[in-house]
Parts: C-alpha cells; sequence; structure tokens
C-alpha cells in the first residue's frame, strides 16, 4: 500500500485561549537595558521536561514526555508533530504558562524550572517573547499602543514616554512596518498583523523567541512570504526562537533544528536534512515529506551503516541502507521517496547498484516542472515524480530502478509504548 504523507490542516492547541494576553505579560525583561545581541547570547537546555494530562486514573490524554534539548544561542529550532502531540504544551511549559510535572529548564545562567529543587520562576519573570496562532492585536488600539502594551502593563519596571516610544520604534523598524505607528489596528493586512505581534513579542528584547504555528491563519501565499520574513528576522534579531508548527514545510526550511514528535515523544531531533534523507522510523519518513513505504523483512542481521538485504511483501529481494543495527527476520519498512524512484523503458539496462522493480503505469498528473506517476508493482502502487520530458501511457509495463542508497530501511515504531507514568507534582 502506497503511504504517503497526511497531516492534520488543524491544530488544537490552546492558540484561542487567554494565553495570547497572557503572553504579552509574559515579556518581560528583568535585565533591561542589555542589548539584544547580548541578550541572544543564550544557551536555552530543557532536561527530561514532562508534563502529561490524564483523562482518568489509567488512561492518558496527552503532553510531552522526556524532552531533552540545548540549543545554542540564535538557533530556530522547530517542534514538528501532528495535532495533539504536545508541541504547545512544551511551548508552555518553557514560557511558564504550564507547570511541567518534571524536568529542568535553563536559559543562560538562570534555572526557570527544577523540579528536584522545587524552582518555578513564574512567567512574568521569564524573559520570554511569545506569539501564537491566534496573534490576538487589540482593534481598538493603535499599531503603536499594541506594540507598546508589553511595556505599560509590565510590573517590574516602569518605562518613561521616550523609552516606550524608542522601544516601540525600534521593534516596529525590525519587523518592516515604521511609519505605521498610529494606524488602526482594524486596517492591517493579514501579514501587517502577523508583524505587529511579532514586535509585540520583541519589543522588551527578551532572550527567547516561543513561535506556536503563527502562520497557520494566514493564506497559502501570504504564508509562503511570511515564511521567509520570519526567518530573515529571527536571523537579523539573532534571537534562540522555539518554533510549532505541524507543516512540515515550513520545519524544513526555516529550522537549523527539527524534533519530530510523535504522542508526546521526541522521536527525532537533526537538521532539516537529516530529518528528511535520514528519518531514523516510518513515522518521520511517511510524516516529513511525501515517501513510499512499504513493509519488508531484514534477511540477514545489518550492522547498521550500510547496505543489507530486505525482502519486500511480495516476495521482491531489494538492497537497503540501514542506519540501526537490525536484526535477521526484523519486519521492517522501506522507505523510498518519489524523487528517488525513476522510470524506464524495458530495453533500459540497469545502472550498478540499482535496484529494479517491474511495474504497470496506472496513472500520470502533469505538475509542469514533473510529471507524478503511480505505477503498480505487485500489489503496491508506488508514487514516482519524473521529469517533465518522460512519456508513459497508463497501462504501460515498465522498470522501475532506484539505488540501494534511496530505500532507507527503518524499524515501523521508535516509540516504546510503556504505560504513562502518573504525574508527579
Ligand atoms: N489542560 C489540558 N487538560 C487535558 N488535556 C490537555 C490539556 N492541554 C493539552 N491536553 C492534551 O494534551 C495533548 C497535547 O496537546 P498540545 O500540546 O496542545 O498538542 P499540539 O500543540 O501538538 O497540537 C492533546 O491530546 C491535548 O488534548
Ligand atoms: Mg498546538
Amino acid at each position: 500500500m502506497l503511504e504517503l504523507s497526511e497531516r492534520e490542516p488543524t491544530d488544537l492547541g490552546r492558540a484561542n485561549d487567554k494565553p495570547a494576553a497572557g503572553a504579552v505579560e509574559a515579556v518581560t525583561n528583568k535585565n533591561e537595558g542589555k542589548d539584544m545581541d547580548k541578550a541572544s547570547t543564550m544557551t536555552l537546555e530543557v532536561t527530561g521536561l514532562s508534563k502529561m494530562f490524564f483523562v482518568s486514573d489509567e488512561s492518558t490524554a496527552g503532553g510531552i514526555r522526556e524532552a531533552t534539548f540545548s540549543l545554542k544561542p540564535g538557533t530556530f529550532f522547530t517542534l514538528l508533530g501532528p495535532s495533539g502531540c504536545g508541541k504547545t504544551t512544551t511551548l508552555r511549559c518553557i514560557a511558564g504558562l504550564e507547570r511541567p510535572d518534571r524536568g529542568l529548564i535553563r536559559l543562560g545562567n538562570e534555572v526557570l524550572f527544577d523540579s528536584s529543587r522545587g524552582i518555578a520562576v513564574p512567567l512574568n519573570h521569564r524573559n520570554i517573547g511569545m506569539v501564537f496562532q491566534s496573534y490576538a492585536i487589540w482593534p481598538h488600539m493603535t499599531v503603536f499602543e499594541n506594540v507598546a502594551f508589553p511595556l505599560r502593563v509590565a510590573k517590574d519596571r516602569k518605562y518613561s514616554r521616550a523609552e516606550i516610544t524608542k522601544l516601540v520604534d525600534d521593534a516596529l523598524k525590525r519587523v518592516g512596518l515604521d511609519g505605521l505607528q498610529t494606524r488602526s489596528s482594524t486596517r492591517l493586512s493579514g501579514g501587517q498583523q502577523q508583524r505587529v505581534a511579532l514586535a509585540r513579542a520583541i519589543v522588551r528584547q527578551p532572550k527567547l523567541l516561543l513561535l506556536d504555528e503563527p502562520l497557520s491563519n494566514l493564506d497559502a501565499t501570504l504564508r509562503d512570504e511570511m515564511r521567509t520574513e520570519l526567518k530573515r528576522l529571527q536571523q537579523q534579531v539573532g534571537i534562540t526562537t522555539i518554533y510549532v508548527t505541524h507543516d512540515q514545510t515550513e520545519a524544513l526550511e526555516m529550522s537549523d533544528l527539527v524534533a519530530v514528535i510523535d504522542k508526546g515523544n521526541v522521536v527525532q531531533m537533526a537538521p532539516p536534512r537529516d530529518i528528511y534523507n535520514r528519518p531514523t522510523s516510518a513515522f518521520v519518513a511517511g510524516f516529513v515529506g511525501a515517501t513510499n513505504l512499504v513493509r519488508g523483512k531484514v534477511r540477514r542481521e545489518v550492522n547498521g551503516s550500510g547496505f543489507g538485504s530486505v525482502v519486500l511483501e511480495g516476495g521482491h529481494e531489494i538492497q537497503c541502507a540501514f542506519q540501526q543495527v537490525l536484526p535477521a527476520e526484523k519486519d521492517i519498512a522501506v522507505s523510498i521517496r518519489p524523487e528517488s524512484m525513476s522510470i524506464k523503458p524495458l530495453a533500459a539496462p540497469v545502472h550498478d547498484g540499482d535496484n529494479r522493480l517491474k511495474g504497470t503505469v496506472m496513472l500520470s498528473g502533469f505538475l509542469g516542472n514533473m510529471i507524478r506517476y503511480n505505477v503498480k508493482i505487485g500489489e503496491r502502487v508506488f508514487q514516482i515524480n519524473a521529469g517533465p520530458e518522460t512519456m508513459f501511457e497508463i497501462g504501460t509495463e515498465v522498470f522501475v530502478d532506484f539505488p540501494g542508497s534511496a530505500a532507507l530501511g527503518v524499524p515501523w515504531e521508535l516509540v516504546p509504548n510503556e504505560p504513562a507514568q502518573a504525574a508527579v507534582v
């Protein structure tokens, strides 16, 4: 069976509840006066962060389990996973909107949370900027007032009128909205609102920026544009950023580092290229980019650093690349990207090292820069992306060739199915 990645179009995070406004209050800075460059030289360390929600004594509603990562200053880090996998929970724990069950959160030298020592810095003392899915721009305020809001409500510090003007103007400049200070917020485009939300998140020069699906309310074209903008802004400001999304394209394009989350577990953490090219499980391979996932069995034990033979469901034997040590007879998934397979006429010679399967063209679709074919091999239909110059009629018998290095043998499941631990409060 052909399994292409399917992602949920919506996110069920608590994007629309109060925290949007609370988030603004969270943008506080005890070290006001430090410039952004200094503030951004902060490593974020998260160790064993767990926060589980239980619907009854036995069953777990969800949350995040044992998340551990360390972000160098300026890193653009993305939490990627399907709706409900625990992304927003992780972000809320870091912001201080949620109290973790266990774990350690340290930003620079400051411990924000440590369950073993009972430390929990309140959210309005964490120097963190946030933008939520619904960015909560107040319609009755001007652009200036929206961005100035965190400064006006700050409890730990009073800002002079001159300071407010300077900080707001600086933030608006950074997001490319200079000159719109007096514009009514009701007269902003979606993209401009997004920028106002960003300006508001960075106006107090936070050490860390948390973005929870900030582009999901925009239409496709604008989303594309804002993605580039956001990345540019993040690079320019140099602020360590945690970005939450269920959209793998966003994750791949924007991030230095991606953590793929499945049911509360971080299942792989790596740079985008590795997540795409070297997924360590069928879940990651299927979630990040379209792929053909086929069941198979390892023929002889593989040592994890090379090639091995796999018998596919249906009996074909192929060469696969492996990153894990796997015993003989182990049931696995083979992931082959549509762009790694090529269609050849039956007369074509096979290249050394290529796997070759025989199939029948079932469907072809012209996409301008490529043609997408569905080719039936045995009982399975494979998706193959071929050059726009190829022309194979439906019903034609063809060879499908792909190098062993492009067929990745991965375990179906990496996530241990251990019962959830009761929350330690
Ligand atoms: N306050 C809560 N009470 C009970 N369950 C919750 C609560 N917050 C989140 N959850 C559950 O935890 C899981 C993860 O939620 P969330 O972190 O919002 O996921 P994501 O942001 O990845 O979509 C979901 O199954 C959600 O229903
Ligand atoms: Mg969410």
